[in-house]
């Protein structure tokens, strides 16, 4: 996968981008970053990319024609590529596991990542296939969000986990929680770790994940049971 980035802070991507999994990945060949500088696509000679809105109101939004350049720069130089061009912004679709495993499948991305107001209207009109929020609050930026959903795409890549981190059952695969994990010692302040886990039954520990798993879904997630049922 190839994941095009059009920020004002490249800089911030640095430090997440090349740690971990995300860093194993990129040596596994598995994803490729680029990161464009939208001051670099501004026709205005002082790098300016921001303006004032019409009509007045507080805060400046970024300019629609450094990140049409940028994209369409993008596009042309991989001609061949299909490209989704994702806006992060907080009015968008939220961001779920399922959402993530759909563009884990993609081949190539550009993120675009507002600041300030964010960006004119006709970036959403005319350019952005979709739009992405990470939930219901405001951010100062898109660069953060642009890294919560790398990250989460990023480790669904069939071949970037290893067995440490593996995929088998993670929360929200079946609309379910995952259930609780326990590792040595197997008593920690006078908490014992279930019997169960330490039977070597793996019939019986199958079993009680999936009954935990149930019964933390129903405690804590209740909307996720009724979105399953709704889905049958
Ligand atoms: C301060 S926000 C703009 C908020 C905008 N004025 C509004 O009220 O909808 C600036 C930029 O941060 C990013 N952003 C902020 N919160 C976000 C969220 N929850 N999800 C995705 N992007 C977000 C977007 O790229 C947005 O253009």
């Amino acid at each position: 996968m190839r994941i095009e980035i059009i920020t004002i802070f490249p800089k911030m991507f640095e430090p997440v981008l090349n740690e971990s999994i995300i860093k194993r990945a990129q040596a596994k060949g598995k994803v490729r970053f680029c990161i464009h500088d939208l001051r670099d696509y501004t026709d205005d000679k002082h790098r300016k990319v921001d303006d004032r809105p019409f009509g007045g109101g507080s805060g400046m939004l970024l300019c629609a024609q450094p990140i049409f350049k940028a994209v369409e720069k993008i596009k042309s130089k991989n001609k061949r590529n299909k490209y989704s061009v994702i806006l992060l912004c907080p009015q968008g679709k939220k961001l779920t596991q399922k959402i993530s495993t759909d563009i884990s499948k993609r081949k190539n991305i550009i993120l675009i990542c507002g600041h300030y107001e964010g960006v004119d209207e006709r970036v959403r009109q005319s350019l952005a296939d979709e739009e992405i929020s990470i939930g219901d609050y405001v951010l100062t930026g898109g660069e953060l969000p642009a890294m919560v959903l790398i990250d989460s795409v990023v480790r669904l890549i069939p071949g970037v986990l290893g067995d440490k981190n593996s995929l088998n059952f993670e929360s929200f695969e079946g609309n379910l929680l995952e259930h609780p994990h326990y590792t040595r010692p197997a008593n920690f302040r006078d908490i014992s770790v279930p019997e169960v886990l330490l039977s070597g039954d793996h019939k019986m520990i199958e079993a009680w994940r999936k009954r935990e798993s149930l019964k933390r879904t129903q405690e804590r997630r209740p909307d996720l049971l009724k979105k399953s049922r709704e889905e049958k």
